[in-house]
């Protein structure tokens, strides 16, 4: 047994969340955290908004309400769309909100600021004066000092992608008020990042943990560490913001000057975990995760969060060293970094009307579903796209076709010709190549999640129904039952109670994927699913399913997964192109 510290992306608290975020880094953990569960193992999978940083206290100031108010009302949407998802986190907290985060993010900054990670020093900053205000790069526009595109914004070039260093924009204005901003000297912190670089996260980096469920890290992130390290510069990690984590007491004599959002953002994965040990009264259980060197940790994130994963934050746990009680910090494990996730070809846009309609999904469409096919086209390797047509046929052709109908015609069957029961078996059908497929289908399910291959997990669990319902047709049960001969008979018996202990394990193996679909399968199989359906059987893996008692009662077959006609589908097409063709920024 292992113990796993998982993380999702900490989702800005000032906008909706869509299935593209929930495809990247939230539905890909909860899977994750839902199987190692059934495998025994010990699991935290934390969560929380990010309720700091510049674009949110901008939208706050735009919309006249208070910061702390306008990142509740993101934090309680955001949750509420993870609930329908059944995305189930053991804590979901938020930066702002959390207890603890202040007083983690001001001793990560202490800590480092004392072992000589952090150097304090005067620099140029574009200050507005009809604002008298320093301004952050992100409230700066201007042209890019590396490809020329007028349009870059004062961190990071849209265009090229360079991450820019402010000073050097050409011509900017500042995206307050318009005005053309001035060099003025104020004081900021930086963080040393090539002495951290030097004084372990290389040797982390590179060092090679044969435990890891890959051999080396994904080829997205690597391409994108190895820039940022063949590059690592000193980064400025304070900012003149009314809104974020002050500095520690004393250190800024102005009191203008909070953290930057991307250094107090990864530290609530650690303040979450202490509010969690706290709420169940072992204040210091979190140490259990963060500082047992065999604890594995795993970020879940969308590639643009590469760098401050894979980078920023370890370097900002490993420059901790042990001054946290004598015990170090658990570095990531592993970090599933997946591509982005566009919607019928475009990406996903809220002021666009490129969306979809959260409330209306969910209430016409099974959530079970959703989950299926987002994991089926989960942007793993490249970006991929949610289609109405591609539900359509997840829903239609796997889930209701071949999962779905399986059960039916297994669970229909039973109930008619052996009165509900499970039928006597002698092992007829014990190596028939199609349920042997069906083991080796099964078996590749718990490899491809251990690995964080969710795509190849959901194709071979329906490799596995696929191996079931070929058992089945050639089975014709529905011609042996009414056979002259005995022996046809009892090979009919024999398949049946194949069927049923396959459909026990189907239940199981797709618990992960669909949770309430695997409840309900687990109601219909009546007596022979009176186990937990919360394990996940290593002795079987691999293995056929144990015989099971003959005469067992079964309980009743249901519609798994309903159709979806067609014309819904168009309508919902079509409503997307109208939303879009009207919306103000069409
Ligand atoms: O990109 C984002 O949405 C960030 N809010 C992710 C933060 S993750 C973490 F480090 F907190
Ligand atoms: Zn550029």
């Amino acid at each position: 047994m292992a113990k796993f510290l998982v993380t999702s992306a900490l989702p800005y608290a000032n906008g909706p969340i869509h299935f593209g975020h929930v495809a990247g880094a939230y539905l890909p953990a909860d899977v994750y955290v839902r199987y190692l569960r059934m495998r025994g193992h010990q699991v935290l999978y934390v969560c929380g908004t990010d309720e700091h940083g510049v674009a949110i206290t901008l939208k706050a100031e735009q919309e006249g309400l208070g910061y702390r108010q306008y990142v509740d009302g993101w934090h309680q949407e955001i949750q509420a769309l993870f609930d329908r998802f059944q995305i189930r986190f053991d804590i979901f907290s938020g930066t702002a909100r959390c207890p603890q985060h202040v007083a983690a993010s001001q001793r990560f900054f202490q800590v480092l600021l004392q072992r000589g990670f952090i150097q304090h020093r005067e620099d140029d900053q574009w200050y507005s004066e009809s604002m008298e205000r320093f301004l952050p790069d992100r409230y700066l526009q201007g042209k890019c000092h590396e490809c020329g595109f007028e349009q870059a914004r004062g961190d990071e070039c849209p265009r090229c992608g360079t991450w820019i260093d402010a000073r050097k924009l050409g011509n900017p204005v500042s995206l307050l008020d318009g005005s053309s901003p001035i060099l003025k000297k104020t004081r900021h912190w930086y963080l040393d990042l090539p002495a951290l670089h030097k004084a372990g996260l290389d040797k982390w980096y590179k060092g090679a943990d044969e435990s890891r469920p890959h051999a080396a890290w994904k080829p997205n992130v690597d391409g994108h560490v190895q820039a940022m390290l063949a590059d690592l510069r000193e980064r400025p990690i304070t900012r003149d913001l009314p809104w974020g984590v002050p500095l520690p007491e004393g250190m800024d004599e102005q009191g203008e000057k909070v953290l930057y959002v991307w250094f107090d953002a990864p530290i609530g994965y650690l303040s979450f975990t202490q509010e969690w040990a706290e709420a169940k009264g072992e204040p210091e259980a979190w140490r259990e995760w963060w500082q047992d060197p065999k604890c594995k940790m795993v970020h879940f994130i969308g590639k643009d969060n590469i760098a401050f994963h894979v980078v920023l934050f370890p370097a900002m746990l490993l420059g901790q060293g042990q001054a946290w009680e004598d015990r170090n910090f658990v570095l990531p494990w592993a970090v599933p970094a997946n591509e982005f996730y566009n919607l019928q070809g475009k990406k996903f846009s809220t002021s666009g009307g490129w969306y979809l309609d959260n409330d209306h999904f969910f209430q016409h469409y099974n959530p079970d579903a959703a989950r299926f096919h987002l994991l089926l086209t989960a942007p793993e390797t490249s970006d991929s796209e949610f289609t109405w047509e591609g539900f359509q046929t997840t829903n239609n052709s796997l889930l209701a076709d071949k999962l779905g109908n399986f059960s039916q015609r297994v669970l229909k069957f039973c109930g008619k010709r052996y009165q509900n029961q499970v039928p006597e078996a002698s092992g007829i059908h014990d190596q028939n190549p199609a349920l042997v497929q069906a083991d080796e289908h099964f078996a590749e399910v718990g490899d491809r999640l251990s690995r964080h291959e969710f795509q190849a997990a959901a194709r071979a669990l329906m490799a596995g129904c696929n191996a079931l319902n070929q058992f089945f047709d050639h089975l014709a049960p529905w011609k042996l039952v009414k056979s002259e001969d005995a022996a046809d008979r009892q090979s009919c018996q024999d398949g049946l109670e194949r069927c049923l202990a396959y459909l026990e394990l189907l239940s199981r193996r797709m618990a992960p994927f669909c949770p309430t679909a695997a409840e309900k399968l687990r109601q219909m199989l009546g007596d022979i699913a009176d186990g937990p359906g919360d394990r996940w059987g290593e002795e079987t893996e691999g293995q056929p399913p144990a015989r099971l008692a003959a005469g067992a009662e079964l309980g009743t077959p249901e519609v798994l997964f309903q159709k979806l006609d067609p014309k819904v589908i168009q309508a919902e097409i079509d409503k997307l192109h109208q939303r879009s063709e009207t919306s103000p920024t069409a």
